[in-house]
This record gives structure tokens, C-alpha cells and sequence, in this order.
């Protein structure tokens, strides 16, 4: 298995250019299933999640073509499209259960795996069973898959989902696009990437219409037109260039995402001593010598500071003078990097889903372990700023989300290199 070396410490310097977002990606890929003519799709990462997702759409019967001269894949609808989405592929994304949204709304039917739970909690998805139960799905599981169909078509109906939900707001707003009549959700999540997917499918003339903060309202159309589109910038690689900034004393120029979607982890970083420049834009961020520890900070839905950035933070953190108090509140098990961050030296006490840290923390090279997409970057973050030599192994969780990290990286100062 792959594993970085990274040797520690160093200050990183530069300009950064931002990926497409994996997590804009992921629903607008598994909404061309909706589509009967060609969709063209720009800016989508090079990353092995949405790898998956191409391979789960091709699976599906979709035929796909790659243009990597101009950055483009497009994707068109064969004559013979199948309606099983395997645990095969699944099971390494779950994001794979978006499927099921446009399956059973454009084919009246579809048997898709579980998604199963992973090392940051249990994932259920019974918020996105219900709400499409709702528009008229019916299902039944047997043996780790749902097995959904419709009578005739959807149709559209009032859904209050009872937690904000970001892949099951993707996945009931996908299929309404095809149902009939009208459909209002509400406590829909509304983090960016939602409203990516949601302005793809306004352009391939769905009628998606924000009428609250967190309400939606669709009115079902016959059918989408081809469309070319091009992608979100990633906010959470954007967050975690901020923070890689931050921590190393660094100065960066990052460019390709909007500031304006992520003020809330902006403001943060200027509360702990980071100096930002929003210039036509793009991001200059400047880290500070001396990091303000935070007493409270809590991850909420958008466009509250994200869980996905929590483990990136701590690292932060723990280099703060004093105390700091991070609140997990998304996810049940999300403190996997702790133990990672202890062995290059973190003083952090975990109570339920608070991590207490001590702060005040010379992070010192050691091997260490990914357990999930963003624990495996705050690892390499902290190594970055660690003195001395640190391995960092089973960096394929981290090849699911950063397309070409160490490269961009290493062109900004860091000493990084993969190795087999
Ligand atoms: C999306 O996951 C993101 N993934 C996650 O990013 C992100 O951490 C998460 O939203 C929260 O922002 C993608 O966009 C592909 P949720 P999702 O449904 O949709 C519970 C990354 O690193 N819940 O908003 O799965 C759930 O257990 C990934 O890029 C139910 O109980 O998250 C969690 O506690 C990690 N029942 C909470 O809601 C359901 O049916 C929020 O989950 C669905 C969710």
C-alpha cells in the first residue's frame, strides 16, 4: 500500500490552484441518470471517488467519455440502461446511494446496495428511504440491498426531513425533477454543493426554486435537455490550504473557489491570527507566528464550520497557545485521527464528542496511520509542520477526495514524496 514521507518543518509558500469539488461531483454525476440526451461535465477531480461513480454510472449502462486534453467527460445515455448498483461499488463510496434518486424517477425502478457505515459513523439512510417513499417509492431490503420501485410515476409531495441531511436533500431533489406535480422540502441542507447541483439541473431545465432558507420547491418537467456544465470549485481543499497557511507560518495565493462560500472558516482563521486578503477571487492567506487557541468551536450544517474540516483544524489547534475545545456534532465517531495526532506528540483528551487540547504542541516526525478521507490530510498537515521524518500510511483514503495533493504540495515548499 502507498504511504507519504514527509519531512518536517517547513513553511509553504506559493499559489494554489483548487480542484473541482468532489462533493458537487458526485450528486450532478449520479443526476445524469435523469438525462436522455448527452451531458457534457468540466473541472471534475481526479480523485478515486468519482472514479467510482463513473464506473457505477458505466455499470448502469451509461457510456462515458473521457477528454483529458480538454478536461471534460461526457456522458450519454445507451439504449440498454440496468437498474442494479452493486455492493461492489458502493460499499468504497457512499455517496453510490444517490443512485437511487433518479433510478426509480427516470426507470420506476432500481435495486441498489446499502451504502454500509465506515470508520466515521454508521451512515444510515433512512432519511432519503423516507422522503422518496414519499413521492410514491416503494422497497423492501433483502440481503443488504434496497429493492425500490414505482407504480407508474412519481408524484410530487410536502417532505420535512426531521435532521439536515445533505445526501438525502441531493437525492429527493434529483428525483422530484421527474416527478409529477409539485414537491416542497423542507430543513433541506443547503451547503454549496447542493446549490451546484441544483443550478446544473436549473440549466437542463428543472424547475428548482429556493423559497426559504432551507425550503425547496420543485415543479416535476417531462424531461431534461443535453447541457454542458462545469463544476464547483472542492470548499473543503480550499479550507484545508487555509489551514495548511496557517499552521506553517506560510503565506499562499489560492485560487479557484469562491471566498465567499466559506466567510465562516475565514473569519475563524482571522480569530486565531491568520492575516486574508480577498482580492478578485482569490484567497492570500498569511499565518501568523503566534495561533489564538478557540474555546468552543463546533461543527454544525452549513453554513455553520464544517465536520469535514474539524480534523484539518485540530491540527491547527494543537499548535495554538492554550487550550482549545473542538465539538464534534455531525458525525458519532469522527475523533479517528486523535490517536495519529498523539503519536507526533498532541496532548488531546476526548469526552463524548468533545476533544479537549492542550495546545502549545511541537508536533515531532512519526509513522502514522489514515483512517478516513479528511483524518488522513490533517495527518499530513501536521507532519508538514512536524520536526522531522514522518510516514503516513493507507494514504488511499486520502485518494478519494484531494486530486494530486502531494504535488501541489511540494510546489509550494513542502517536503513530501509518495513511495509504494
Ligand atoms: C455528506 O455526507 C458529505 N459527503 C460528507 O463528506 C460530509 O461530511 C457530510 O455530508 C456532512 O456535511 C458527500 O457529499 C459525498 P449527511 P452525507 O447525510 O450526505 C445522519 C467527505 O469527507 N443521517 O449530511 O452522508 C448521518 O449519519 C464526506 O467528503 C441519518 O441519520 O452526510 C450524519 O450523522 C465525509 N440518516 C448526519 O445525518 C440519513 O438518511 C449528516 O449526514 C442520512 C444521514
Amino acid at each position: 500500500m502507498e504511504k507519504f514521507i514527509v519531512q518536517g518543518p517547513c513553511r509553504l509558500k506559493g499559489q494554489v490552484e483548487i480542484s473541482g469539488s468532489k462533493n458537487a461531483s458526485l450528486p450532478i454525476l449520479a443526476a445524469t441518470l435523469l438525462f436522455d440526451k448527452p451531458v457534457e461535465l468540466k473541472n471534475l477531480p481526479k480523485v478515486k471517488d468519482v472514479d467510482t461513480m463513473l464506473s457505477l454510472l458505466k455499470s448502469l449502462g451509461l457510456k462515458i467519455k473521457i477528454n483529458n486534453k480538454k478536461k471534460t467527460v461526457k456522458i450519454y445515455k445507451s439504449k440498454k440502461i440496468k437498474t442494479f448498483a452493486s455492493y461492489s461499488l458502493v460499499k468504497t463510496m457512499r455517496a453510490g446511494i444517490l443512485v437511487l434518486g433518479p433510478l426509480v424517477a427516470k426507470y420506476k425502478k432500481a435495486i441498489t446496495s446499502l451504502p454500509g457505515g465506515c470508520s466515521i459513523g454508521a451512515r444510515p439512510v433512512n432519511y432519503h428511504l423516507n422522503s422518496l417513499k414519499r413521492l410514491g417509492m416503494k422497497y423492501f431490503i433483502k440481503k443488504g440491498y434496497i429493492h425500490a420501485q414505482v407504480n407508474s410515476e412519481l408524484k410530487g409531495n410536502k417532505i420535512k426531513f426531521p435532521k439536515i441531511s445533505v445526501g438525502a436533500t441531493e437525492n429527493i431533489i434529483i428525483a422530484s425533477c421527474l416527478a409529477k406535480g409539485k414537491t416542497i422540502i423542507k430543513n433541506c441542507a443547503i451547503e454549496p454543493e447542493i446549490k451546484d447541483l441544483c443550478n446544473f439541473l436549473n440549466k437542463a431545465g428543472a424547475k428548482i426554486k429556493w423559497t426559504g432558507k432551507r425550503t425547496v420547491k420543485i415543479v416535476g418537467v417531462k424531461s431534461l435537455k443535453s447541457i454542458k456544465y462545469s463544476v464547483m470549485g472542492d470548499r473543503i481543499e480550499c479550507g484545508t490550504f487555509c489551514v495548511a497557511a496557517s499552521l506553517s507560518e506560510g503565506s499562499l495565493k489560492i485560487k479557484g473557489f469562491n471566498p465567499k462560500l466559506i466567510n465562516t472558516e475565514l473569519n475563524l482563521l482571522k480569530k486565531i491570527g491568520s492575516k486574508i486578503i480577498i482580492k478578485n477571487n482569490e484567497i492570500n492567506i498569511k499565518g501568523s507566528k503566534i495561533i489564538k487557541s478557540i474555546n468552543n468551536l463546533k461543527t454544525k450544517e452549513y453554513p455553520s464550520f464544517p465536520t469535514d474540516l474539524q480534523a484539518a483544524f485540530m491540527v491547527l489547534l494543537c499548535k495554538a497557545k492554550g487550550r482549545s475545545v473542538i465539538s464534534e456534532n455531525i458525525f458519532e465517531n469522527r475523533f479517528t485521527h486523535v490517536a495519529e495526532l498523539r503519536r507526533l506528540g498532541a496532548k488531546i483528551n476526548i469526552k463524548k464528542n468533545k476533544a479537549f487540547l492542550d495546545g502549545n504542541t511541537l508536533f515531532e516526525g512519526a509513522e502514522v496511520m489514515s483512517s478516513d478521507l479528511r483524518a488522513s490530510v490533517a495527518l499530513v498537515l501536521a507532519a508538514i509542520t512536524a520536526k522531522g521524518h514522518s510516514i503516513i500510511n493507507r494514504i488511499y483514503h486520502l485518494d478519494r477526495g484531494y486530486e494530486k495533493l502531494e504535488k501541489k504540495l511540494s510546489k509550494i515548499g513542502a517536503k513530501i514524496k509518495r513511495i509504494p
